[in-house]
């Protein structure tokens, strides 16, 4: 593969790819993706992407809703940014042929999801993610100064820390340099000299047993940036989708919408209890921090697997027009979404969290982005309002393109570099070690870090995350390089710095509740 380049984008998400289109303008770009370049958390969204269109809503009630599901954890600068810069992206996705479905008096049919006071979600039936990627995969694969690397995984950051100088996390002047990426078929390692590098490798949804997150979020780019000694953030808020259809043993679990809910569906108990008021006023659609935690303690209290989401009240033929994946998906498990009630779970779906960037999407690393999902910019704050997180990826990898588009002229390769060292790895990793040790990272975050913490279980679960660690340390010395060994190890990381960030925050806000710190009076829900 290339090895100097101005660009390297790492993720092939709506942020990988909107950074790249715009970054080819000015310089040549290689973007990697470590399985194919369409396999991405962003093809799996449903729902949609918010913004303001038009009255009553307005950008001032876009960032309270903000702010009120962050749990005022949100930077409100940021929020602002955000919402009102979003109506200029969304208008070039448009141009670019993303086609938002329309009501028929030809304006956007505008959905409403969870936490959003207004309809302000634009989509494409329920298969948003899927469309937005296309048509950015095609403009990238015909742009002339973007090179595509599929199937290639990167291992780690590129630093002073790799000439032998000793870097630590007090260091203002780290550089990044690039990054070393594993072609996953050859095994070759190769040393990607870039001006830009940057991190758009998605979430961590694989830390759980249970997620609605394709195989490839296992929070590589967190792990690299925390090993190059950047700076993490936020780790303890982890989003659980209140509704995913309860499937077992199947994984990524398929995601029943919000904007179902948004639509007039309603959480049943197996009793038939409309429950949810019993948790908030806003009943079905109240924040997702709120539903999730309210499924959770209703399945746990009646011993059930599931709760329900009934949708058979509502217009059948509008439902299969609104909705026609979510209708061929159940009905392929004999469910019939205008009859039957669809029995859901919460999964983990998204970090708020992650690397702590600035407005411009840098990290606390020099010449290193990150944009997406990886990133911590400051505008989910404890809780993500949904179908922000795909505004926010377009949003920020437009200005990181501005910003570090400056950069390039002044910016040289570092030639100094050495190459990857394989030295004493020469056993084939052993596929049921690292196999099993993924299961039991799952296993103990599912069990001891999920939608309801305490002081004890987290204590547990890093006393039985530092036994895997040690495992997989050694296994990973002598082992020739993988892709799934590597994704081990960053799981690992990934889910050290969720503990950590949990412990150390003694109370219950937003997505992080703990039995020990209960939430104030009036906030119990
Ligand atoms: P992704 O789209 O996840 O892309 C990550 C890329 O990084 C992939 O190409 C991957 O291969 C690559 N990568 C990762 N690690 C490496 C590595 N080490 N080396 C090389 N490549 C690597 N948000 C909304 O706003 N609205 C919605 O309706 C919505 N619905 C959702 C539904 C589902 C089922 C899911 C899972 C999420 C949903 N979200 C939604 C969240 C949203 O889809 C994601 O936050 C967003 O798509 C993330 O985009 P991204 O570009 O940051 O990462
Ligand atoms: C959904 O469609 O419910 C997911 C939206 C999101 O995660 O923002």
């Amino acid at each position: 593969m290339a090895e100097k380049t101005d660009f390297l984008v790492i993720g092939s998400g709506i942020a990988g790819l909107s950074f790249a289109l715009k970054a080819a303008e000015r310089g040549k770009v290689c973007l990697v993706s470590k399985v194919n370049i369409e396999e991405t958390n962003t093809r799996y969204a449903q729902g949609g992407i918010a913004s303001v269109m038009y009255g009553p809503d307005s950008f001032e009630k876009h960032v309270r809703d903000t702010i009120v599901a962050g749990r005022d954890v949100c930077n409100e600068e940021v929020v602002r940014m955000v919402v009102t810069e979003a109506p200029e992206r969304i208008r070039e996705l448009i141009e670019m042929g993303v086609k938002f479905d329309r009501a028929s008096d030809g304006r956007y049919d505008l959905a409403r999801e969870g936490g959003h006071t207004e309809h302000r979600i634009l989509h494409h039936k329920d298969n948003t993610g899927e469309i937005i990627e296309k048509i950015l995969i095609g403009q990238v694969r015909s742009h002339s100064n973007i090179q595509i690397y599929e199937n290639h995984f990167a291992v780690d950051l590129i630093t002073q820390h790799h000439m032998g100088e000793v870097v630590d996390r007090s260091r203002k002047d780290i550089k990044c340099y690039g990054a070393y990426i594993l072609d996953t078929k050859t095994k070759e390692v190769s040393t990607v000299l870039s001006k830009i590098t940057v991190l758009a490798t998605g979430g961590i949804g694989n830390l759980y047993h249970i997620t609605t997150n394709p195989v490839i979020a296992t929070g590589d780019g967190i792990a690299m940036v925390y090993r190059a000694k950047g700076i993490i953030e936020n780790m303890e808020f982890i989003q659980f989708h209140p509704t995913s259809l309860y499937n077992p043993g199947v994984r990524p679990s398929f995601l029943i919408t919000e904007a179902l809910r948004g639509f007039g569906a309603v959480l049943k108990n197996t009793d038939g209890e409309k429950f949810m008021n019993r948790y908030d006023d806003r009943g079905s659609l109240a924040p997702r921090d709120i539903v999730a935690r309210a499924i959770d303690t209703e399945m746990k209290v009646r011993g059930d697997d599931y709760v329900y989401l009934d949708c058979t009240h509502l217009d059948p033929h509008e439902l299969v027009e609104n909705f026609p994946n979510i209708y061929r998906k159940c009905l392929s498990l004999e469910i019939d979404i205008t009859r039957d009630m669809i029995p859901v779970v919460p999964a983990a779906h998204y970090l708020c969290g992650g690397v702590k960037v600035d407005m411009n999407g840098e990290s606390t690393i020099n010449n290193l982005y990150a944009i997406g999902e990886v990133a911590s910019t400051g505008l989910h704050g404890a809780n993500r309002l949904a179908s922000n997180s795909l505004l926010e990826a377009v949003v920020y990898a437009h200005r990181s393109a501005e910003h570090s588009s400056n950069r390039i002229k002044e910016t040289g390769h570092q030639e100094s570099v050495p190459e990857w060292s394989f030295e004493g790895t020469s056993h084939p990793e052993e596929m049921v070690l690292v196999t099993q040790n993924y299961k039991e990272v799952q296993m103990i975050l599912s069990n001891y870090v999920g939608i309801v913490r305490s002081d004890l279980r987290l204590d547990r679960a890093l006393k039985r995350l530092e036994i895997i660690y040690d495992e997989t340390e050694e296994l990973y010395k002598k082992s020739i390089l993988s892709r799934r060994l590597c994704e081990l190890r960053n799981l690992i990381n990934v889910g050290y710095l969720v503990i950590k960030m949990a412990s150390a925050r003694q109370e219950s806000l937003g997505l992080h509740y703990t039995i020990d710190y209960p939430p104030k009076k009036g906030m119990e829900f």
